[in-house]
């Protein structure tokens, strides 16, 4: 099974041509089903271009939601709508809201959005104000100690989610490719080829969905997992343990393209850039 690696595609941004140009490639590649690690638009047009893939694209499409997603919306509300599109359209998924997905015998894909959620790094001496502040509902009036309480409590709730799926993936397959939005660990947040600074990782790293991937990592050392992630819009490969490896795929506004491919057979999930 081939299947195509999409992290932030961004569609909003993209033109007609792009669009088709993006669409075309997914043919050529003749691929199987589709992976995306969020930010696929903004606001109500998420739905509008997840629907437009879903007919473009036959197979099974597997997505998480990433921060621009909930732009001129709320959390909550982005969420609902991405479920209710999922039940419309059957092949629709949204892992967040999803058990572990069986793609093979012994490989299994999970996913959960994830926070850029100010556990990493030096929240109080960072000068960066994120436009999710002003874009997002959930924080629009919140002074920043706030926001942090808000990012943290986010990420606490993704990494209660992904614990139980990942234990329950591990029970059926030995390989788990982890689908999340914005990169765990701060080893996997890549900027120009290197890794973030105190002043730019609470707000790139999701640290608690990293430590969920740790200690799953360490209670199951005979299973592997695999962590697709984007959102820093850089690539780079971080190799956390002997079966713990965090993929980082690049992206462009405007310029939707295949980040990567993932080839699946019974037991293993192996990966190439697009
Ligand atoms: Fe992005
Ligand atoms: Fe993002």
């Amino acid at each position: 099974m081939r299947v195509a690696w999409i992290t932030d595609p961004h569609l909003n941004h993209a033109d007609l041509k792009a669009w088709e140009h993006f669409v075309a490639s997914l043919r050529q590649e003749s691929v199987d089903a589709m992976l995306i690690t969020g930010d696929i638009s903004e606001g109500p047009d998420v739905a509008f271009q997840l629907d437009r893939l879903a007919s473009a694209f036959i197979g099974p499409i597997y997505f998480v939601l990433g921060n621009h997603d909930f732009y001129q919306s709320s959390v909550q509300a982005a969420r609902r709508m991405a479920v209710d599109l999922c039940r419309k359209r059957a092949n629709l998924t949204y892992l967040t809201d999803s058990f572990p997905v069986k793609m093979a015998p012994q490989v299994a894909i999970v996913g959960e959005d994830g926070w850029g959620d100010a556990t990493v790094g030096d929240f109080e001496r960072s000068p960066v104000v994120l436009a999710d502040f002003q874009f997002i509902a959930d924080f629009q009036s919140l002074m920043p100690d706030e926001r942090k309480r808000k990012l943290q409590r986010f990420g606490q709730e993704a990494a209660d989610r992904l614990q139980p799926k990942l234990v329950a993936a591990f029970k059926q397959s030995k390989v788990v490719a982890v689908a999340t939005h914005v990169p765990p660990f701060r080893e996997a947040c890549w900027y120009q080829g290197r890794t973030t600074d105190d002043l730019w990782a609470p707000f790139f790293v999701c640290g608690q969905i990293g430590k969920v991937l740790e200690d799953s990592a360490a209670a199951f050392p005979n299973h592997e997992i695999v962590v697709f992630c984007g959102h820093t819009h850089h690539r780079g490969v971080a190799r956390l343990r002997d079966n713990l490896t965090v993929v980082t795929g690049d992206a462009m506004y405007g310029k939707p393209q295949i980040t990567g491919l993932l080839e699946i057979s019974s037991s293993s999930c192996r990966w190439t850039w697009g």
